[in-house]
């Protein structure tokens, strides 16, 4: 740790951790029958969860990015999404499960399942770590949740402010 590392810990380490086992077993007994299960990660703050999550999952699974831009460097959302990186294949007919680290406004949400959805994926659901509620702008519900938050602005385990933090191995209120 830095100085400057904040040090109000919302998640530990251990809670994420147990969470995400419990996630990992809830995931794969829901996907035990499919044969086409995709995991599409958001980069860039996903990378965490999703490398810890997909270690949980015992069914079969492939790994795709996708890369969207909403945030910049402001703490406020610009409530613009665009596509920086589509994923690699074609999902149609998959079981796609797009992994999220926060969902906020749910304006990156939406965008991402409006995409998705038209390339007529088998099923189409969504697993965020961390969700705030009280903030959404537009319909956006995710199907597994970690953790229901408050409205504060948190970093760590792949979360970041102007891109640092990232590699907090715990979620910190960043004041
Ligand atoms: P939304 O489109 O407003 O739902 O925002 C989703 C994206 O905003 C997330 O994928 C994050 O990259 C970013 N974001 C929202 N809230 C936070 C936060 O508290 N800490 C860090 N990033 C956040
Ligand atoms: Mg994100």
């Amino acid at each position: 740790m830095s100085a400057d590392d904040p040090t109000d810990i919302l998640l530990s380490s251990d809670q994420i951790r147990d969470r995400i086992e419990a996630l990992g077993l809830q995931i794969s007994s829901d996907y035990a029958q499919s044969e086409s299960l995709i995991l599409v990660g958001v980069l860039t703050g996903s990378f965490v969860f999703l490398a810890d999550l997909i270690r949980r999952i015992s069914t079969p699974t492939v790994v795709e990015m996708i890369s969207v831009a909403s945030y910049g460097d402001a703490t406020k959302s610009s409530g613009h999404v665009r596509l920086l990186m589509d994923l690699q294949n074609d999902i149609e007919d998959c079981d796609v499960l797009i992994v999220e680290d926060i969902v906020d406004t749910g304006r990156t949400l939406n965008y991402l399942k409006q995409l998705l959805s038209q390339r007529k994926p088998g099923s189409l659901r969504v697993c965020t770590l961390l969700d705030k509620p009280s903030r959404r702008e537009v319909e956006a519900v995710p199907d597994y949740v970690g953790f229901e938050i408050p409205d504060r602005f948190v970093v760590g385990f792949g979360l970041d402010h102007a891109q640092r933090y990232r590699n907090l191995s715990y979620i910190g209120v960043l004041e």
